[in-house]
């Protein structure tokens, strides 16, 4: 395994190119939560010490290869730099013959950052061209980037075919770990699956099935069972196209004896600002949205949660950012925090959203680890190589 902490690792004056996830809450243009920027600042200090030049390469947000201005990351190089307390430059266009122009000109021992890497369109779909070009850049290429890993993109898998790629500190950490947890996972297992991400995570559940006793499925994705198993859910956020997939969902459930918890009842309203109301689902009207979880359905999770040796989560229950929709997460942040202390069962959370809530509710040290990564979080539970890490793998 290549690893920066290798000591026969010598970078002074060496260009690295530093993979890592910035992919944090905004609102409004200000960052809400910090955590994914902290857990980088270990290895930007290695790589310091090591007196390489360091550019760091990050997406926010899914702007689909195309410039969108509430998704650049300057705001968010202007909090790195306030909390390493050290100027980082920022390299505002798309890559192009240019940026190799600006690292050239930064002294060793200093950071600059790329613009949103997904702003370039050979990102997403992994084009060679593009990965040949960013590796360019620099003279090795780290990847501290574990949430990020479950996907083929060009700073992430493509790159790593034409520059010699190491693993940073954090994705060792994560890594290490989920290993140690999921060789440990003692049944019964239970999933708490929640969050706005649904499309990818729709189709991971199909494979969890397998692995679970129990999964309860709320949030965004909630809604989408809610919806294709008959409940009028109003204008909630939902995934549309995915009937078949809900019925091989609860068909599955049923061959590998897998129990599926969805909502009974809800809190909604007509707006994300507003107050909510309590309401069985038959009583959903057209203009609401569901915004929450109602008092049921929490019961039903205190039964599953209190019958579970091992607890995994990822993905809010509802809108926490506005207080009063918060009281399903944060009743199963208490609910899985009880039970890990007073039973001692083993318990790990992971996603950006899901990290957000922990940290507002001050539950950090209440898991038995909690990860920065929730897609990939979940491909890895799902037993995958995760392309990220297997293309480093591969590189030595
Ligand atoms: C995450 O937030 O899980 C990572 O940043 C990956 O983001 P993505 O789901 O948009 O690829």
């Amino acid at each position: 395994m290549n690893s920066i902490t290798n000591n026969n690792l010598d970078l002074k004056g060496k260009k690295v190119l530093l993979r890592v996830d910035l992919n944090v809450p905004m609102e409004n243009g200000a960052i809400t939560e910090i955590s994914r920027i902290e857990k980088i600042i270990p290895t930007i200090k290695l790589l310091l010490k090591k007196e390489a030049k360091i550019i760091i390469m990050s997406h926010i947000g899914r702007p689909k290869g195309k410039v969108v201005s509430g998704m650049t990351l300057k705001p968010i190089s202007e909090k790195l730099s306030l909390l390493l307390q050290k100027k980082i430059f920022f390299s505002e266009d798309l890559v192009s013959e240019n940026t190799i122009l600006e690292i050239n000109k930064i002294p060793n021992g200093s950071i600059l950052m790329l613009e949103n890497i997904r702003f370039n369109e050979g990102e997403e779909t992994n084009d060679s061209q593009f990965s040949k070009q960013i590796s360019t850049l620099g003279d090795i290429y780290v990847n501290d980037a574990f949430s990020c890993s479950h996907r083929s993109h060009a700073s992430v898998e493509g790159i790593t075919k034409y520059i010699p790629s190491y693993f940073g500190l954090q994705i060792t950490e994560e890594i290490n770990a989920l290993k140690k947890i999921t060789s440990k996972i003692e049944k019964p297992i239970s999933l708490i699956i929640g969050g706005s991400k649904i499309s990818t995570k729709i189709k991971i559940i199909n494979n969890l099935i397998k692995k679970f006793n129990n999964i309860i499925i709320v949030g965004g994705m909630g809604n989408t069972m809610l919806k294709h198993t008959g409940s009028n859910i109003g204008k909630s956020v939902c995934e549309n196209e995915c009937g078949h997939l809900i019925k091989e969902i609860l068909e599955n459930s049923k061959k590998y004896n897998c129990k599926i918890t969805i909502p009974k009842d809800a809190v909604v309203s007509t707006s994300l600002n507003g107050n909510g109301k309590e309401k069985n689902l038959n009583e959903i009207d057209d203009d609401e949205m569901i915004l929450d979880i109602g008092s049921k359905t929490i019961s039903d999770i205190e039964a599953t949660i209190n019958n579970s040796k091992t607890i995994l989560w990822n993905g809010p229950a509802g809108y926490f950012e506005n207080p009063n929709f918060q009281n399903g997460t944060k009743k199963i942040l208490e609910l899985i925090t009880q039970k890990t202390k007073n039973d001692k069962i083993f318990s790990v959370a992971g996603g950006g959203e899901t990290v957000a809530a922990i940290n507002k509710f001050k539950k950090f040290n209440s898991f038995t680890f909690v990860s920065t990564a929730g897609g990939a979080f979940l491909e890895y539970l799902e037993g995958k190589t995760l392309p990220g890490i297997k293309a480093l793998n591969q590189n030595v």
